[in-house]
């Protein structure tokens, strides 16, 4: 295989999934990773009845993946979102190589290293407020984290507003505001904020005021007093679902009106994912708050909350030990990375090539539609989009992304039932790839009518 092809190529499935070299690693991971992750698959096998053994990734570019055994695949995961620019894409690997070559790591927020305040500076001005102030991590969570707060430090109030479906990490903090599922939060629930109300998120039919109505309401339900309302501006692994035109505007008023903060996490959305910088400002939404992640690192872990001067205030004005860091926050690496990425970002125009391929999908999906009943709905903004499939058989969902496994492409499940075939490909992926999946998913739903 040419490595200079690599990226561009459309798969090539030459052994078993996983084969050999792949079981062999399945086997060592059984015996060394948590339950919590290896068990999972196995009831995943049992239920959908087929193998859902994982393939192992050694080498990516671009759109492509290459496993242990040397299957070439597509990725239109994006490894969760993150390789937006494409995996492994030059720039960004030249930039954390001479990164790494002068400077690994340095000493957080006590004395920073110069790649760190560039990355501050540069993000501080790709915020929508004037004179923004940027708190940095090194996952979408610890954006959130930062976020939540941040909130609870300005308004003096402990209670969130955050939306049934809601995915927003699942460390203390952000998983106490987790709605994607409750079994998420049961075991730990009594570690957890008790000051959080969820609120529907409204599917794009909702009307608007009964969307409204809906997060009025949970106000009601935390006598504490509500500091902040978080939203995903487009529910991600909650369903790929696209709130009606006008609720994250008016979501912005909601919470003005009422003396609290609107967070958007924009870790799943931000950055270009759905044609635009940022989806709540294209929503028309006024956040205080705003949390990217993923995408930023193009691959290595960086995140960012990023907020209005005067709210970032509250932090104070610690002389002594700093209230929020991390030993890697702001890390030389990561920031590096996130530097090329944001350059990759715009000098390839992403944007509008986001919206160009997604446009071009969404055509092409929609005609397949036509012919497969089980389709329920396709949803989604840019290179953000939901296959929604018959929920209704038993794990179908699950089958469905199989097969497409089989075929070479790889895709994720979202939605608590896992009947939505998620797709977040790097947003450079070409058309020949996406007619590539189009023609995989025909003959997979062909198979499994
Ligand atoms: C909208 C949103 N917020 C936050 C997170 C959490 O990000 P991480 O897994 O990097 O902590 C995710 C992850 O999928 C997400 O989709």
């Amino acid at each position: 295989m040419s490595r200079s092809a690599l990226g561009e190529l459309l798969p090539e499935v030459v052994a078993p999934l996983p084969g050999a070299r792949g079981t062999v690693l399945l086997d060592q991971l059984a015996d060394a990773e948590c339950p919590a992750l290896t068990v999972r698959r196995a009831r995943r096998s049992e239920r959908s009845g087929a193998a859902q053994d994982p393939i192992v990734w050694c080498e990516a570019r671009g759109s492509n993946v290459v496993d242990a055994d040397g299957n070439r695949f597509v990725d239109l995961s994006a490894g969760f979102g993150a390789a937006a620019v494409g995996h492994g894409h030059p720039r960004v690997v030249a930039a954390v190589q001479a990164q790494a070559e002068k400077l690994l790591h340095a000493l957080g927020d006590l004395h920073p290293s110069d790649v760190k305040v560039q990355l501050l500076t540069r993000l501080a001005k790709l915020a929508p407020f004037p004179e923004a102030r940027v708190m940095l991590g090194l996952s979408g969570g610890d954006a959130v984290e930062a976020a939540l707060k941040t909130a609870a430090l300005y308004t003096g109030k402990p209670g969130v507003i955050a939306f049934e479906g809601g995915y927003h990490g699942l460390a203390h903090g952000p998983l106490a505001i987790c709605g994607y599922q409750s079994a998420f939060r049961a075991p730990f629930a009594a570690q957890l904020n008790p000051h959080v109300a969820f609120a529907k998120y409204p599917g794009a039919d909702t009307p608007l005021s009964a969307a409204l109505a809906r997060v009025d309401e949970a106000f009601a339900r935390v006598p504490a007093g509500v500091g902040a309302v978080i939203v995903e501006p487009l529910l991600g692994r909650g369903g790929v679902l696209v709130p009606p035109a006008g609720f994250l505007m008016a979501l912005g008023e909601l919470c003005r009106a009422r003396g609290v903060l609107l967070i958007a996490d924009e870790v799943m959305t931000g950055l270009y994912r759905t044609g635009a910088l940022f989806r709540s400002v294209a929503s028309g939404a006024d956040a205080d708050l705003i949390c990217l992640g993923k995408a930023l690192g193009g691959g290595m872990p960086v995140s960012a909350c990023l907020g209005r001067a005067e709210i970032m205030r509250a932090w104070g004005d610690p002389d002594h030990e700093a209230l929020h860091t991390g030993t890697f926050f702001g890390h030389p690496l990561a920031s590096a990375a996130a530097l090329a990425t944001l350059e990759v970002l715009e000098r390839e125009q992403l944007g509008a090539r986001a919206t160009e391929t997604g446009n071009y999908l969404h055509a092409q999906l929609d005609t397949l539609r036509a012919r497969h009943a089980c389709i329920r709905e396709l949803r989604g903004v840019g290179l953000l989009l939901g296959i929604a499939l018959d929920h209704t058989r038993p794990a179908f969902g699950l089958a469905v992304m199989r097969g497409l496994l089989e075929r070479g492409y790889i895709v994720v499940p979202a939605g608590a039932d896992a009947s939505v075939v998620s797709l977040t490909p790097p947003l450079t992926i070409t058309k020949a790839q996406l007619d590539g999946f189009v023609a995989a998913l025909d003959a997979t739903l062909g198979e499994l009518a």
